[in-house]
């Protein structure tokens, strides 16, 4: 099966609406786990919009599955994760004006910043994943950067309107998965998954993590995180391919 990675970052967003205590996503990761999450993911932004520093060094001794940190290569937030030393990070793009990460990262352009935070990153011993595009130069650029695993972004999947535009994006994703395979390099998604839109991505073959967040929480809103998160879960558990039977 595919692993699910629950981002928790719009948990720390409501608590940060009043600046205060709750809802805590210490609490969150909890219940996270409980329904199922087999990883827990958050972006440390260098605006603090969301996550805390607080709320990273909590989570890296309470939680007990794989831990995900999405990062920029700035060096205040580099020297938090060689501190934290979460089982993996990804390193995403950032710009202060976005609502939310808009697109991959150019691996290719931004080398100079990337390599060495890839660099320093697995000196530590810590998972390196890569944000990017599904473009095969991307993939290629990963590889060569020493990445351990890229996330391909779904974004652009997700927001595709009409069948043919849904289908274009797909055949894309598929083919730049096989591609990353191919090299040895691990394959995850995630950017604007929901419980309709990410039954075609389960079905793609190679694929072992989802990182999915909006669409989680804001379904934990009405019904419960635990039930958020199983109910995801069951979803992916429905659409993935069956293991063919023996004989
Ligand atoms: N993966 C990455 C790298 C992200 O930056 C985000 C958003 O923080 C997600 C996954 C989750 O996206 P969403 O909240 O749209 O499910």
């Amino acid at each position: 099966m595919i692993r699910l990675g629950v981002n928790i970052d719009h948990v720390a967003t409501i608590r940060q609406a009043r600046r205060g205590r709750e809802p805590d996503p210490v609490a969150a990761a909890v219940l996270a786990v409980l329904g199922g999450a087999d990883g827990i993911t958050i972006h440390l932004r260098e605006d603090r919009r969301h996550i805390q520093d607080r709320d990273v060094y909590l989570l890296r001794e309470t939680v007990t599955v794989r831990l995900n940190l999405e990062m920029a290569a700035y060096d205040e937030i580099l020297a938090i994760a060689l501190k934290v030393k979460p089982d993996e990070a990804t390193l995403v793009p950032e710009k202060r004006q976005e609502v939310t990460t808009e697109g991959g990262l150019d691996v290719i352009a931004t080398e100079s910043a990337t390599r060495p935070a890839v660099d320093r990153l697995k000196a530590a011993g810590i998972h390196v994943s890569l944000f990017i595009d599904p473009d095969l130069a991307q993939v290629d650029q990963a590889k060569r950067l020493g990445a351990d695993a890229i996330e391909f972004q779904t974004a652009s999947y997700s927001e595709a309107v009409g069948a043919v535009a849904v289908a274009a994006e797909l055949a894309k994703l598929e083919q730049a998965t096989a591609h990353a395979r191919g090299l040895g390099l691990h394959v995850h998604m995630g950017h604007g998954l929901n419980y309709q839109n990410v039954k075609p991505i389960v079905r793609i073959a190679g694929v072992e993590e989802l990182n999915i967040g909006h669409s989680i929480v804001s379904r934990a809103v009405l019904v419960g995180l635990d039930r958020a998160v199983r109910e995801m879960k069951q979803v992916m558990q429905e659409h993935y391919p069956n293991p063919r039977k023996p004989g």
